[in-house]
């Protein structure tokens, strides 16, 4: 039987487009389902001021198939020395959406991260003041913190003081994966939402490391247990308004994924919408599914919805997803969620 639905087109609210022949190979895969998506930018080297993201946009309206209307949503990465005028303009522009902090050594690229929140707090007040949110990569980077408490740790000793400090400040806590990021989000007011990625919702650390390390589950954060895996299930599919797609797709060659020391990120833009579709329907539910990957997003960034639709149809016979594609740098693996996918976009 096939089955069908149709939901207004959705956005990614967290996306690595990196730039040159990747840009050109990884854009039309999402710009094939997703109208717009918040860019990040941890390129080499960062995009740090309003002329960095107004030249990246530029390559990036480029680098699109003819035709598309797909809208980046650019951010700008915040480092110690990030000015917060230059900030303010970009933002009365209409330039950037947002500003993403990570903390120094997170994760990719992020070597020039901000080391003590102290130092960008006149930056983050100027955001409070000009409404202008702030992406936030969500790990401590203390050698002392366990790999897998990061998460945890940074909500108790960075998130929570800084939020205290500065409630009028919109805050997205980027690609939660604890049941701890589940719960604080949850409970805040309404400065405060998160982005849940794709294969979060799919693997656990098992998934990544029994039965031999699988390098293409390797991301950052890093997958957790399993109750983790469950209660951010739960959160995706509750329809609550704080939690949204941020796919976090994050294209890195397979050589450099399937090394001794292998890089993190999974890349989920081609089949993004049929793995959502297959755990919200498991989930029981589909009629979630909008909320979470079209509508909540853009009510939080203070944006309306977008207007097109797209159709999902679940056919009895898999859709033949590629493994990988092409890019001009090598191929890039595509997030392998493990089982069989029904649904495709039409
Ligand atoms: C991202 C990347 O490769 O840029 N990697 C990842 O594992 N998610 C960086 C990030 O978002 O942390
Ligand atoms: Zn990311």
């Amino acid at each position: 039987m096939t089955q069908r639905m149709t939901i207004t087109r959705p956005d990614d609210w967290h996306l690595h487009l990196r730039d040159g022949a990747m840009l050109k190979a990884v854009l039309p895969e999402t710009a094939r389902d997703f109208a717009r998506a918040i860019i990040m930018p941890n390129l080499v080297p960062p995009v740090v001021t309003a002329v960095d993201a107004a030249a990246y946009r530029e390559r990036i309206l480029a680098a699109l198939p003819d035709g598309s209307d797909f809208k980046p949503l650019m951010t700008l990465y915040l480092t110690d020395d990030t000015d917060p005028a230059d900030v303010a303009a970009a933002h009365a522009d209409g330039l950037i959406t947002s500003v993403k902090l990570y903390p120094a050594g997170a994760t990719t690229n992020s070597s020039s991260g901000v080391t003590n929140i102290d130092k960008v707090m006149p930056v983050l007040e100027k955001m409070a003041a000009i409404g202008c949110p702030m992406n936030v990569h969500g790990e401590v980077t203390t050698p002392e913190v366990d790999i897998f408490d990061r998460e945890a740790v940074f909500i108790d000793t960075v998130l929570d003081p800084l939020r205290r400090r500065l409630p009028e400040l919109k805050v997205i806590s980027e690609h939660i994966t604890t049941k701890n990021g589940v719960d604080y989000v949850a409970s805040a007011g309404d400065n405060l939402a998160a982005t849940i990625t794709t294969h979060h919702l799919i693997i656990n650390r098992n998934h990544m490391l029994v039965g031999g390390i699988k390098p293409h589950y390797y991301c950052l954060p890093v997958a957790k247990r399993e109750e983790h895996r469950l209660a951010l299930r739960k959160a995706a599919t509750s329809g609550d308004k704080s939690f949204f797609l941020g796919t976090d797709s994050a294209p890195h060659i397979d050589p450099n994924k399937e090394s001794s020391c292998g890089c993190a990120g999974v890349f989920s833009a081609t089949n993004t919408m049929a793995c959502l579709a297959h755990v919200f329907e498991e989930e029981g539910a589909l009629d979630k599914l909008e909320g979470f990957a079209s509508l909540h997003g853009p009510a939080y960034y203070g944006l309306a919805p977008n207007e097109a639709k797209i159709e999902l149809v679940k056919s009895a016979i898999p859709v033949d997803y590629p493994a990988h594609i092409e890019t001009g740098e090598g191929p890039v693996t595509v997030f392998n969620p493990g089982y069989d996918l029904h649904w495709r976009v039409v």
